[in-house]
């Protein structure tokens, strides 16, 4: 079941962070895998908004969650982690939707998000998923300042994209 998250379970999301970035050893990207976690302060500015889903085991406890916010008058994806224990059962793809719910019923058009372009698990796995690529020469302010900042913390070494899809009402 998706809902949103409780204040109170800030902590273990970012221990699902933690886990969900060790897959980024496989190929090389140790630096990602290293980064920390999200803070519990800068979650919970997510989470006060509603802007932070989790998606919950049998015993109601988070095993995968997403961030998002509004940004250039879209709904921004954050963050999007799962728990390797709960990995390619569709979790992903759900919170995605879920997200998707979220942006139409604030009234907003597009789903974005920047993401690693050449990583399977990341700009394919969306593409599979109906993203597109944006031109970068044509960005919103707001998705232009995160790829900047990206590059400024590093993460540049490897290629970034912003992609975005439609928002569409749950019965389109
Ligand atoms: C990316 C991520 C959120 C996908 O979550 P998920 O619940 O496993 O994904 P879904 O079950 O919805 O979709 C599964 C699909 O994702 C892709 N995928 C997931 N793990 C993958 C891997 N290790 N290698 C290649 N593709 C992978 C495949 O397309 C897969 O389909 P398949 O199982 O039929 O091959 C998850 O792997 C994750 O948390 N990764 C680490 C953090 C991350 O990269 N987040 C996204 C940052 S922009």
């Amino acid at each position: 079941m998706i809902r949103a998250a409780r204040a109170d379970e800030l902590e273990r999301l970012r221990g699902i962070e933690t886990a969900a970035g060790e897959i980024f050893r496989s190929c090389g990207m140790d630096a990602i895998a290293d980064d920390e976690p999200l803070t519990v302060t800068e979650l919970a500015i997510f989470q006060a908004r509603g802007g932070a889903l989790v998606y919950v085991d049998a015993a109601d406890v988070p095993v995968a969650y997403l961030l998002l916010g509004d940004l250039d008058g879209n709904a921004h994806v954050e963050q999007l982690s799962v728990h390797p224990s709960h990995a390619r059962q569709g979790l992903g793809g759900g919170l995605l939707e879920a997200a998707g719910m979220w942006a139409y019923a604030k009234g907003l058009e597009w789903l974005t998000l920047t993401t690693f372009r050449d990583v399977p698990w990341n700009a394919p796995y969306y593409r599979r998923l109906g993203f597109e690529e944006l031109d970068p020469e044509k960005l919103d302010d707001g998705l232009r300042r995160i790829l900047e900042c990206e590059a400024l913390v590093g993460l540049h070494r490897w290629p970034r994209i912003a992609m975005r899809r439609r928002v569409r009402s749950v019965t389109a």
